[in-house]
């Protein structure tokens, strides 16, 4: 649905994003991770047509969106980092102005109004100016203009910065929604969210993209390195010197009494040996459980330059 081929985005000589390619998928929610300054408002600012690319193109249902900007806005609902209110309007006039921008007309504008009034839980807030809502409630309008020509893809930069925990929990839940009907993308730089809101993750640090895959698929190309942690009864019986000849095995540390920590790398066959092996000593295995890597662990390790294909 959304193609980004080789978009490259420069400020004078500062290279804000490099070279980015990636493709989404009609239904599905991805979320920008990266660091502060690492080009995710750049990247979505030029997908939703707002600053052009210095190069590259962006291409939504085969429409590039430069040279057909008009028909291509038309399915995007785009919350900029700073949702642009007019602080001197209602909430009603705002949503109003913005529906009439997208050519809505009377009843239309009502219907609409109401819809995603009740969506974004702004309903009992339509008269009050928005200058005197809170950052939560400026937030949830925002979202709501985005929302208002009912858009098949929702472009959100950081949608629930500033929020306060109950408002994350509202709108994440919101997104989720959304989702299940419309292409999602959303930025953050907080991992719980994107771990709970989105499918894939794309990682942007310094305008490079990093990756861009599921996090199951993530850790596990990432995570070729394990922990794995044995519970023996016979602690004294272990055979750590045979243990650790196990080809996979690099690192055996004695957690506790009755714990030991192995660090391996490679698949399940290393396992499947280690247990073979402390069952073969006779320390009584009373449990074995692979640790598999965080999303900070993989993040982490993303932006500390380690590139996956
Ligand atoms: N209009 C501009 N002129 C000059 N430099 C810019 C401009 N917009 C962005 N940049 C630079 O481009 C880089 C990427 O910025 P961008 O706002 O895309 O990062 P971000 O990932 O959204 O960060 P944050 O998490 O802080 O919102 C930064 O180094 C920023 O200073
Ligand atoms: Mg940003």
């Amino acid at each position: 649905m959304i193609s980004v081929q080789n978009l490259t985005k420069t400020f004078g000589d500062r290279v804000a994003v490099n070279n980015v390619s990636f493709d989404v998928q009609k239904g599905e929610i991805l979320g920008f991770l990266g660091p502060n300054g690492a080009g995710k408002t750049t990247t979505m600012r030029m997908l939703t047509g707002f600053i052009p690319p210095t190069e590259g193109c962006v291409t939504i249902d085969n429409l590039d969106i430069f040279e057909h900007p008009f028909e291509v806005k038309k399915k995007i609902g785009y919350l900029p980092e700073q949702p642009p209110l007019y602080f001197d309007m209602t909430v009603r006039e705002c949503l109003g102005f913005v529906a009439e921008i997208h050519g809505m007309r009377g009843g239309m504008i009502d219907s609409s109004m109401d819809h995603v009034a009740e969506l974004c839980g702004i309903s009992h807030m339509l008269n009050r100016l928005t200058g005197n809502l809170s950052k939560g409630y400026r937030q949830r309008v925002g979202l709501a203009q985005a929302l208002i020509h009912d858009p098949a893809i929702l472009i959100l930069d950081e949608p629930t910065a500033g929020l306060d925990p109950r408002q994350i929990i509202d709108i994440r839940n919101l997104i989720k929604d959304l989702g299940r009907e419309r292409t999602v993308i959303l930025s953050s730089h907080i991992l719980p969210e994107v771990t709970n809101t989105c499918e894939r993750i794309a990682v942007i640090n310094n305008g490079n993209l990093m990756a861009v895959d599921t996090i199951e698929l993530l850790s596990d190309k990432l995570g070729s390195e394990k922990t794995i942690v044995l519970n023996v009864k016979r602690p004294e019986h272990l055979d750590t010197v045979r243990l650790s000849s196990v080809s996979g095995v690099d690192d055996i540390k004695k957690h506790n009494d009755n714990e030991f920590v192995l660090t391996v790398s490679g698949g399940d066959d290393v396992l499947e040996k280690i247990s073979a092996s402390v069952v073969e000593s006779g320390a009584g295995l009373t449990g074995i459980r692979v640790k598999r890597m965080t999303l900070e662990d993989i993040f982490l390790k993303i932006i500390t330059g380690e590139k996956v294909q």
